[in-house]
């Protein structure tokens, strides 16, 4: 159970919030690369804030406030130029730093003036980086942007999925320091629904958390096996503060505003060593329903699974209310270092996690289950048998609604055709 206050320090993320700084310490992926083909201009809000992301002619991408310092119009209904953006209403173009580059008509009629100090919106750095766009919104110097090493596996297949959860985004990553909800949540709750209702699962005998370089390491073992098995002796990965890692995947939670948090996976499967080399010409992106035609919540999908557990705590989990127990030795973990990481800031400290020296950022090798055979991939038929790989030969577990376009990319670069997992009999490791 937490207090009121430290609830509403760890929840609140808008502009001047405690936790909006502490996570703006952070480079956070915030779109898909290949978004911007289509479109150059996207608004998107974060951390409170509402932006216009931009690819400007000359490909580099800017991230600024959305209104016009001029009176105030929306730069979205503007138009990009070589190297910045400008509002449709007056002409007023800004670049990458939110700097006013041209007053057209102010300039027309009085060439000479100095140009206002108001017309400057918040402008933040975006690099581009394994088919995402990744912003850093912090006021201090820039760390590095992460460089694991999973981003530079070969003869990968990479998508990006997006979803908008009307949530919190600490629930979010509670969730992945919590390994008791795997049987319940995507093993016996699905399994009975389906009208199965056989044995439960095995259930999760042990877990442990514990602090690692960048973020949190979680184990835990169930009924079966023992504290041999990689998902104890390797364990996984939480990169800090929002981050989760499981060598076939990242997933992010980056907060859009206190009730909103926008959910980032990449995805990324070796291909068969018989399809080797593959060189992937463009990381799609897609952006996942969380509802189905009816409106209903979809269930269906691990991902789409945790979501649903995210948004029914509520806008924001009231943490006053909780009854914890030994399954959320990491729930309590992960607030403990997080309220430490705030002391830290206040006293000027760099919070966790954090890359300064660009040596050390250099494929950065981060605790994966089946590392090997990920990274170096397997024939065909040992990938099909894969605990880890062969689920996602059958079928796109993660996340309902992907395109047709992309399965069937995928299933050219896998060589495979993808028949169906019974997803409610499925066992996600
Ligand atoms: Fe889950």
């Amino acid at each position: 159970m937490l207090s009121a206050e430290n609830n509403r320090l760890l929840t609140q993320v808008g502009p001047g919030t405690p936790m909006g700084g502490l996570l703006r310490s952070y480079w956070h992926p915030i779109a898909g690369v290949s978004e911007f083909d289509a479109k150059p201009i996207k608004q998107i809000r974060l951390f409170g804030e509402d932006l216009v992301l931009f690819k400007a002619l000359n490909g580099e991408f800017g991230l600024v406030s959305s209104r016009c310092a001029h009176r105030g119009s929306n730069l979205a209904f503007g138009f990009v130029e070589e190297d910045g953006i400008r509002c449709g209403y007056h002409g007023w173009c800004y670049n990458r730093r939110g700097e006013c580059s041209n007053r057209p008509f102010e300039e027309t009629v009085a060439p000479n003036a100095s140009r206002l100090k108001t017309a400057k919106l918040d402008g933040y750095p975006v690099i581009a980086k394994a088919g995402m766009l990744w912003a850093y919104m912090g006021s201090g110097p820039a760390p590095q942007l992460p460089d694991w090493e999973t981003f530079g596996w070969a003869n990968c297949y990479t998508q990006v999925i997006i979803a908008e959860i009307p949530c919190n985004w600490l629930q979010c990553q509670e969730n992945s320091v919590d390994p008791v909800h795997f049987e319940w949540m995507h093993n016996n709750g699905p399994q009975r629904r389906a009208g199965d209702y056989g044995p439960y699962s095995p259930k999760t005998l042990d877990l442990q958390i514990e602090d690692f370089e960048y973020g949190l390491i979680s184990r835990r073992y169930r009924e079966g096996t023992d504290a041999s098995t990689p998902l104890w002796s390797v364990g996984r990965a939480i990169l800090w503060p929002n981050g989760w890692y499981f060598g076939h995947h990242f997933e992010w939670k980056v907060p859009i505003d206190d009730t909103h948090t926008l959910f980032v996976n990449w995805s990324n499967l070796h291909v068969p060593k018989e399809c080797e080399p593959y060189v992937q010409e463009r990381i799609p992106t897609w952006y996942a329903p969380i509802k189905d035609e009816q409106g209903e919540w979809i269930i269906s999908h691990v991902g789409n699974q945790d979501i649903v557990a995210w948004i029914s705590q509520g806008p924001i989990a009231d943490r006053t209310r909780e009854s914890l127990g030994a399954s959320d030795r990491g729930v309590v973990m992960l607030r403990r270092r997080l309220l430490e990481d705030l002391e830290a800031m206040a006293e000027g400290k760099d919070p966790r996690g954090l890359i300064r020296d660009p040596e050390r950022n250099v494929k950065i090798e981060l605790p994966c289950i089946a590392r090997d055979d990920l990274m170096n991939g397997l024939p065909r038929t040992e990938m099909l048998r894969h605990q880890v790989m062969g689920p996602y030969l059958r079928e796109f577990y993660s996340m309902s609604g992907q395109p047709a376009e992309i399965k069937a990319e995928f299933e050219r670069a896998m060589s495979v055709k993808q028949t169906s997992l019974e997803l409610h009999k499925f066992v996600p490791t």
